[in-house]
């Protein structure tokens, strides 16, 4: 309750199967009284990390893009959550860019402990999107106070617009958003 939490919802395209899943997350932890913005990457200027590490003295990035802003609030958040289409067994490439541009909180005290994880797929079987998982867990190991609080693994899911209220993996992010 009163948590600041943060939604990053990645996919690009309309009609975002995981997108309504980040949105029915955010409308679980807002009806228990959190504090909550969501952010879509769709027209964020989002550059690859170059792999320089200056960031790890001066904790910030050289690069100009919309990264710094979505550091500072992730920074601040105590909930995170990750919200990907799955492409070719792992997070999106939208996803994975924004991790990378994270490098410069790795040296900086973050609040944010629980971090959840919501993944739409074509593949109905949950065990094959395990790799996303294990994707996330390398990003979290780097954080030593976060830890992974939740997986909505939205399977069967491969048209535009096919998850409603009525889907499980709807059901399943309200209720880790009512409870996060
Ligand atoms: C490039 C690409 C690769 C994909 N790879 C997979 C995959 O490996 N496994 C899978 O189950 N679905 C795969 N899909 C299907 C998407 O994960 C599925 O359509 C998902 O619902 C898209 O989420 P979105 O609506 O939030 O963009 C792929 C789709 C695209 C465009």
């Amino acid at each position: 309750m009163n948590k600041k939490v943060v939604v990053i919802s990645s996919s690009l395209r309309l009609g975002s199967n995981s997108e309504v899943l980040a949105q029915a997350f955010v409308q679980g932890a807002q009806a228990a009284g959190n504090i909550v913005e969501e952010i879509s990457l769709k027209e964020k200027d989002l550059r690859f990390c170059t792999g320089c590490l200056a960031c790890q003295s001066t904790a910030r990035c050289w690069m100009q893009d919309d990264s710094a802003a979505i550091n500072a609030k992730l920074k601040e958040a105590e909930v995170v959550v990750f919200a990907t289409p799955v492409y070719f067994y792992a997070m999106s490439g939208q996803l994975k860019t924004l991790l990378d541009r994270t490098n410069p909180l790795f040296t900086q005290s973050c609040a944010f402990r629980d971090v959840y994880l919501l993944m739409s797929a074509a593949e109905e079987d949950p065990q094959l999107l395990q790799p996303v998982i294990h994707e996330l867990e390398g990003w979290i190991s780097c954080f030593e106070q976060a830890q992974l609080a939740g997986v909505v693994a939205g399977g069967g899911l491969s048209e535009p617009s096919a998850v409603s209220p009525d889907t499980k993996a709807y059901q399943e992010a309200y209720q880790m958003g009512l409870h996060c």
